[in-house]
C-alpha cells in the first residue's frame, strides 16, 4: 500500500483537471431543470404581493379555465404536509420551519400562495399571472437598521472586557453593517418531482441528498426508503442548496395530486424572495491596546435580522475569539425580526461579515496607532486558542501574513493617505485576514476493485462544482495505483451509502477517512485472495506480507514490477469485485474537538486604483496566501480561493438586496439590478497555499477551503479604499457617493 502523504508517485497533491469537466463543457452533464421524463408537467408559484397581513381569498376560475392548466394547488387542497422534528443534519434540516399553505398568514413579500400546474412551462406562467388574491394587509417592517428584539446572548468570554476597555490608553469603538446579500448561483434551484403511487423520486438542486432525503421523508410523512433523492450536478449553491425549501414540497404536492411527474424551476426573482439569503448584520466592535499594540480587550457585539416565523442566526463572531491574543473578549449576538423570507447560510456564513468588522477595526486600530496593520497582527498572534485554552491542530497565520507581504510587496506602502500613485491613479494598500473553522461530518462510501483493472467508488454526496468527483477517484487512485481514468465515481444518490453535506466546507475533509477505509478494505480482500487462490503465485504467502501499489500485487519486499496486475488475482479467484465499505464519524459535536483548535487561516491583500476626477474605483490586484492544510488539488482549490475573491469584491463593492420599503419586496431581483462581480471586475489574483498537512484531522491532513477566501476580502478592499482617499466605509458596499463626499461614510 501506498504511505499517505508523502509518496513519489502521489496523485494527491497533483493539479488534476475535474474528471467529469467533459461532460459539462459538452452540455451532457444534466442538472436537475435539464431533467425530461415522460408525462411530464410544469408547476409555477403565484407569490404574494404583500409583506405582511392574510391571504382573504384566492380567485382561481381564469386561471383554471386557461388551455393546458390541469390544476391550482392552494391551502385547500395541497394536502398535507408536517413539520420536522428538530434542525439536525443527519435527520432533517430547514432554514423555513413552516410548510407552504400551511395557514394564511402572509409573513414576507413572495410568499407562496398557490401553485399553477399545467402541461407547458408557459401554460404555466399565463395561468400563475391570472390568479387573483385578496388580502388584509398589516404592516410590515423591512428596515436595515437594526434593533435586538431580546436581551443579547453572550457566545465567548473571558476576562473583563468592559474595564479593560475603560483603562485603555488607546480604544476604538465602531460599528460596522453589511447588506441583505442574495445567492446567485447560475443554476437556479429546481425540484423535479414524481410519485408512482408507492415512492417518490427528487431530482433536486441540492448541496445534501441526505439531508434532503431526511427532511422529505418527515414533511411528507414517508418512511425513507420510499424517497430517493438525486443530484447529479450542481451549478453552485454557496449555501442557498443546503435545505429543503418550500417549492420542493409544493413540487411533491404536484405530483402526489396528479400522478404525474413534476418540474418547478424557481425564478431569478423568486430565488431572491424564497430560498434564503444572508440577513443583514450590524456589529459594534471595541477593541483597546497598548501603546505598543498589544489588544488589552476585544468586543464583538452583533445582530442580524431574521423572518417572523424563524430565528436564523448569522454567527458573525464564530472565529472572533481564536484569532487574536487578548486576555479580555466578550462576543455576544442578539436578532430582530424583520418581514422577509428566511435567512440561511452564505458561503462563509457568521465569519465572512463578522471578519469584515473585526478586521476593519484591527485596521482602524493600526491606523490610530502609527503601527503597521501586518505589524500589529503579528504583535496579537496567539499561542493556543485562548477561548478554551487547547493546542492549535495546525495554524500558520504568521506565515500566511509574511509570505503575503512579500509577494504584494507591502513593504513598498507608505502609511500616509492618498500618497501613493501609479499611472495618474491614486492608489490604497490594504489586509484583511481570514478564518474558517475545520469541520467534518458522518460518511461512509463503498469500493469496488473490478475483474477488468478499473474501481468504482460511490457516495451519496455531492458535488456542487467544487471538485467531489475528482477528489475521490485521487483518493482512490492514490491509494492503489489505478490510474484515473479507471476510476468510476457514482455520487449523488440517496440510495447510495450516506454521505456529508456539502456544506461548512466539510465535505472533503469527511468523505476523505470513510473512502481510504473502504478502498483499503477492498484492496485486503484482493490480498487474502492473492495469498490463497490456486494458481496465485504468492498462495502460501502471508496476506501481510503482500502489498497492493500500482494496481499490482506483490510482496511487501519487492518492487510493484516484480508482481502481476491485481486483475490477475481476480481472474484466478474468479470474482467480478473485491468489495470494501468504509466509513467516518463527525458532526458540530465533533469529539476532536474536545482536544484541539481546528481552524483554516490565510492573509489577503489587496490594492485599489481611485480616479477622483472620473469616480472610478477598481480592485487592481489581490494577492490572498490561505493555510488551508494539505491541498489534495491545487487546480481545484485554486479556483475555490479565486471564486471566493471576485465573490468578495461583489461583496465590498456591489451587493446589496434592497428591500422597498413600501412593498416589502427585494426590489433589484434580477442580475441586472443585483450586481455582481464579473472577469471585468476582476483582476489577476496570485493565490498561494501554505499547504502543511493538518494529520490531527485526518490522514492526509486536508481541511476545507470552500468558503475561507470569502471571509477578510472585503475588510482588506475597505482598507484600501481609507489609504487612497481617507474615507472610512463601515457601511457595505462601498458606495461611490461615500468617496466624492470629505465625510466620513458610517
Ligand atoms: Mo456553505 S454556506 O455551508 O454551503
Amino acid at each position: 500500500m501506498s504511505t499517505l502523504p508523502d509518496s513519489a508517485l502521489s496523485v494527491l497533491g497533483r493539479p488534476q483537471a475535474r474528471i467529469e469537466g467533459p461532460l459539462k463543457v459538452s452540455g451532457r452533464a444534466m442538472y436537475t431543470a435539464d431533467v425530461e421524463l415522460p408525462d411530464l408537467l410544469h408547476a409555477v408559484p403565484v407569490c404574494s404581493t404583500i409583506a405582511s397581513g392574510r391571504l382573504t381569498s384566492l380567485d382561481l376560475a381564469a386561471a383554471e379555465a386557461m388551455p393546458g392548466v390541469h390544476a391550482v394547488l392552494h391551502r385547500g387542497n395541497v394536502g398535507p404536509f408536517y413539520r420536522i422534528a428538530g434542525n439536525e443534519i443527519d435527520v432533517g434540516y430547514v432554514d423555513e420551519a413552516r410548510p407552504p399553505f400551511e395557514d394564511d398568514v402572509i409573513r414576507y413579500y413572495g410568499q407562496y400562495i398557490a401553485l399553477v400546474i399545467a402541461d407547458t412551462f408557459e401554460a404555466a406562467s399565463a395561468a400563475a399571472a391570472a390568479v387573483k388574491a385578496g388580502y388584509d394587509t398589516a404592516p410590515h417592517d423591512v428596515r436595515d437598521a437594526l434593533q435586538p428584539d431580546d436581551a443579547p446572548t453572550v457566545e465567548s468570554e473571558r476576562g473583563d472586557a468592559g474595564s479593560a476597555f475603560e483603562r485603555a490608553p488607546v480604544k476604538l469603538d465602531a460599528t460596522y453593517v453589511t447588506p441583505t446579500e442574495t445567492h446567485n448561483p447560475i443554476e437556479l434551484h429546481a425540484s423535479v418531482a414524481h410519485w408512482d403511487g408507492d415512492s417518490y423520486t427528487f431530482y433536486e438542486t441540492t448541496q445534501s441528498i441526505a439531508t434532503h432525503h431526511g427532511t422529505l421523508a418527515q414533511m411528507l410523512g414517508m418512511p425513507k426508503e420510499k424517497v430517493r433523492v438525486i443530484s447529479h450536478y450542481l451549478g453552485s449553491g454557496f449555501g442557498g442548496k443546503l435545505w429543503v425549501w418550500p417549492h420542493t414540497l409544493l413540487a411533491a404536492a404536484a405530483t402526489r395530486l396528479t400522478g404525474r411527474p413534476v418540474k418547478l424551476v424557481v425564478s431569478r426573482r423568486m430565488m431572491f424572495q424564497n430560498v434564503g439569503h444572508r440577513p443583514v448584520t450590524q456589529q459594534r466592535v471595541r477593541l483597546s491596546a497598548e501603546r505598543d499594540g498589544r489588544l488589552t480587550s476585544l468586543r464583538h457585539d452583533y445582530l442580524n435580522h431574521t423572518s417572523i416565523a424563524d430565528k436564523y442566526q448569522e454567527s458573525c463572531g464564530e472565529v472572533t475569539p481564536v484569532l487574536y491574543s487578548t486576555p479580555n473578549l466578550r462576543v455576544s449576538s442578539a436578532l430582530a425580526r424583520r418581514h422577509v423570507g428566511s435567512p440561511t447560510s452564505m458561503r462563509g456564513p457568521g465569519a465572512v461579515p463578522g471578519l469584515y468588522a473585526i478586521e476593519s477595526a484591527m485596521n482602524e486600530l493600526a491606523y490610530e496607532l502609527g503601527i503597521d496593520p501586518v505589524e500589529l497582527r503579528l504583535r496579537n498572534e496567539p499561542g493556543v486558542d485562548e477561548s478554551t485554552g487547547l493546542p492549535f491542530s495546525s495554524r500558520h497565520l504568521v506565515e500566511c501574513l509574511q509570505t503575503g507581504a512579500e509577494r504584494f510587496g507591502w513593504s513598498q506602502r507608505s502609511r500616509e493617505i492618498g500618497s501613493m500613485r501609479r499611472d495618474g491613479s491614486t492608489l490604497g494598500w490594504g489586509v484583511g485576514v481570514c478564518a474558517w473553522p475545520g469541520l467534518r461530518f458522518s460518511a461512509a462510501a463503498d469500493v469496488d476493485l473490478r475483474a477488468d483493472g478499473s474501481a468504482r467508488i460511490v457516495c451519496g454526496t455531492q458535488d456542487i462544482g467544487t471538485g467531489t468527483y475528482t477528489i475521490l477517484a485521487q483518493l482512490v487512485a492514490e491509494e492503489t495505483g489505478i490510474p484515473l481514468e479507471r476510476i468510476e465515481v457514482r455520487l449523488g444518490d440517496s440510495a447510495l451509502p450516506r454521505g456529508p453535506v456539502s456544506g461548512g466546507s466539510a465535505a472533503t475533509a469527511s468523505v476523505v477517512p470513510a473512502v481510504l477505509d473502504a478502498v483499503r478494505a477492498a484492496v485486503k480482500t484482493v490480498l487474502s485472495r492473492a495469498a490463497t487462490v490456486e494458481e496465485s503465485p504468492f498462495r502460501g504467502a502471508d496476506a501481510d506480507s503482500l502489498a497492493f501499489s500500482r494496481a499490482r500485487v506483490h510482496r511487501k519486499s519487492e518492487t510493484p514490477e516484480s508482481g502481476i496486475p491485481f486483475e490477475r488475482i481476480m481472474a484466478m479467484a474468479r470474482m467480478y469485485a473485491a468489495s470494501g465499505s468504509g466509513s467516518a464519524h463527525g458532526g458540530f459535536d465533533d469529539p476532536l474537538k474536545k482536544r484541539y483548535s481546528i481552524f483554516s487561516y490565510g492573509a489577503h491583500f489587496a490594492e485599489i486604483t481611485w480616479q477622483p476626477e472620473i469616480a472610478q474605483l477598481r480592485v487592481s490586484r489581490v494577492v490572498t496566501v490561505i493555510d488551508g492544510g494539505r491541498i489534495l488539488n491545487p487546480r481545484a482549490g485554486r479556483n475555490q480561493i479565486e471564486g471566493a475573491i471576485v465573490m468578495g469584491i461583489g461583496m465590498a463593492l456591489f451587493e446589496h438586496t434592497v428591500y422597498d420599503e413600501r412593498s416589502g419586496a427585494p426590489i433589484n431581483s434580477n442580475l441586472a439590478d443585483y450586481i455582481v462581480a464579473s472577469t471585468a471586475d476582476t483582476p489577476e489574483l496570485d493565490v498561494t497555499f501554505l499547504d502543511y498537512p493538518d494529520t490531527v484531522f485526518n490522514e492526509t491532513g486536508a481541511r476545507g477551503i470552500g468558503e475561507i477566501g470569502l471571509a477578510g476580502i472585503a475588510a482588506a478592499i475597505t482598507d484600501a479604499v481609507h489609504h487612497a482617499t481617507g474615507v472610512r466605509v463601515r457601511r457595505l458596499p462601498v458606495m461611490i457617493e461615500d468617496l466624492l463626499s470629505p465625510r466620513t461614510a458610517v
